[in-house]
């Protein structure tokens, strides 16, 4: 390394910085993520200079002004007319602000933000597309699978930030997409594209240019396992908007899920499917969870969990079966595999279920991933079905948290997952018994209110 360079190691999944190298993070515990990268003193200025670098631009001096003075309408947000990302960004995109969609690669990111480039220039938005992943002739090749483009949209294959400021303060657009961060660079930092400063100093540049011209930015970041290329996890506290797109690849469906919104709540989700033709807004996604759900078969129980302000219906499947070799198989997929375990020795203890000589598997159908605690009584409700090898009635829902002494206990917006269960024909709902006090009588679908997992095994 050349003297007069300072030498920084950065942990590259959350952008942690040391002196030294270091084998675990303390930032956010993974191991090996330390890389080396040189931070030549230039290389700190727009990052430093952070959103207030606006100044610089117009040359003037921010004077203060009264809250009451400044004008926000509701009807400045642009709509993208994809109902699914507009209630994630919390009713539209949000001039000037810049939103990072994160995910796996080969996700659908790229095509989402083709998608609303489409949806943008449709509504004579000026937008522009810029890529350092794929040509010219990819991108049109993708566009044309997806449908007609009219010639509001304009197409840079770049990686130089300097071009990109210089192109985008030149042609002035409203929207404009990075594909990705990891491939940009700046001249002035030394250090790989790729690597947390130069990531960190591209948004930085990045954000000037969005809160300077009001241009709303989106930005693509990749997440990446080995820590070779730094994570959207570096910049989550940079931008306005953080938009993870997850889902399973061998599956179609995917979920865009809200991390961080300015401008709206988080936990809302919106559901897609990738299909021939681009990513497919799923409007009803209980509906096509459940899809194709086996009937008469022990083991699976539907249960309901709310994203954000919307219910979900979801299979849980669960298959218990003599363990064959000493130690116990347990896994499971879509759920927490310690929430899973924790569930099972409430069932060995309260119950008397003698588990501990039984492998056990638990699903979550369609490719989701479902944290809500809501959901224990279906998980309890499946292990027990299958242990058993009893049906669960197709026409019930199951929802309710399982404490560890084994009281089933109340979770928030009962009625609102009481109404979707009724909405989709369900004839009868397993529910805590708290939670039926109030709704008694309201609803054609039985409600069956249960205090304990022994009551709600009952009904197996
Ligand atoms: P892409 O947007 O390139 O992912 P990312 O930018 O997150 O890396 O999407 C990749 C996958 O999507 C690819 O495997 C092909 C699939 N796909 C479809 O199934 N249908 C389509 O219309 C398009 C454009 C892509
Ligand atoms: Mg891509």
């Amino acid at each position: 390394m050349a003297k007069g360079k300072k030498s920084v190691f950065f942990c590259q999944n959350c952008g942690y910085e040391s002196s030294k190298w270091l084998g675990q993070c303390p930032g956010c515990r993974e191991w090996n993520t330390f890389v080396e990268e040189s931070v030549s003193g230039a290389g700190k200025g727009a990052a430093a200079k952070g959103i207030s670098g606006t100044e610089g631009q117009t040359g003037k001096r921010n004077e203060p002004v009264r809250l009451s003075e400044i004008q926000v309408r509701e009807e400045d947000r642009i709509k993208t007319n994809m109902e699914e990302l507009d209630r994630v960004l919390g009713g539209g995109i949000v001039p000037g602000s810049m939103v990072l969609v994160g995910g796996d690669p080969g996700i659908g990111k790229s095509t989402l933000l083709l998608q609303v480039c489409r949806q943008l220039t449709l509504q004579q938005h000026k937008v522009l597309y810029i890529s350092g992943e794929e040509s010219l002739r990819q991108i049109k090749l993708r566009a044309k699978r997806i449908g007609e483009f009219n010639e509001h949209l304009y197409l840079l294959c770049e990686t130089n930030l300097e071009i990109i400021r210089s192109t985008i303060e030149r042609l002035k657009p409203e929207a404009v997409v990075i594909d990705s961060i990891q491939t940009m660079y700046n001249e002035e930092v030394s250090s790989a594209p790729g690597s947390v400063s130069q990531v960190r100093e591209s948004t930085g540049i990045l954000m000037q240019i969005a809160k300077g011209l009001g241009i709303s930015v989106f930005i693509v970041g990749h997440v990446t396992k080995d820590g070779s290329v730094a994570g959207p996890r570096v910049l989550e506290h940079m931008v306005d908007t953080v938009l993870y797109f997850e889902g399973d690849r061998q599956l179609a469906y995917r979920i865009l899920r809200g991390v961080k919104n300015r401008f709206g709540s988080t936990n809302e989700i919106g559901v897609f499917e990738m299909q021939e033709k681009g990513l497919e807004e799923v409007k009803n996604p209980s509906q096509a969870m459940l899809n194709g759900r086996p009937t008469d078969a022990s083991g699976t129980t539907v249960v309901c969990s709310v994203e954000g302000t919307r219910p979900i219906l979801i299979e849980i499947q669960a298959l218990v079966t003599r363990t064959n070799f000493g130690l116990p198989r347990r896994t499971s997929v879509g759920i927490d595999y310690n929430r899973v375990n924790l569930l099972m020795a409430v069932l060995e203890k309260r119950a008397g279920l003698r588990l501990g000589d039984c492998d056990a598997y638990v699903n979550l159908a369609g490719g989701m991933k479902l944290g809500e605690p809501a959901i224990d009584l279906g998980i309890v409700l499946s292990i027990v079905s299958s242990y058993k090898n009893q049906v669960i009635d197709e026409g019930t829902l199951i929802f309710g948290e399982v404490g560890l002494s084994g009281e089933v206990r109340g979770v928030s917006m009962a009625e609102t997952r009481v109404r979707e269960a009724q909405k989709l024909g369900f004839t009868a709902c397993i529910m805590p018994k708290t939670n039926v006090e109030g709704i008694q009588g309201k609803y054609k679908i039985k409600l069956i209110g249960v205090a304990n997992i022994k009551e709600a095994m009952e009904y197996i």
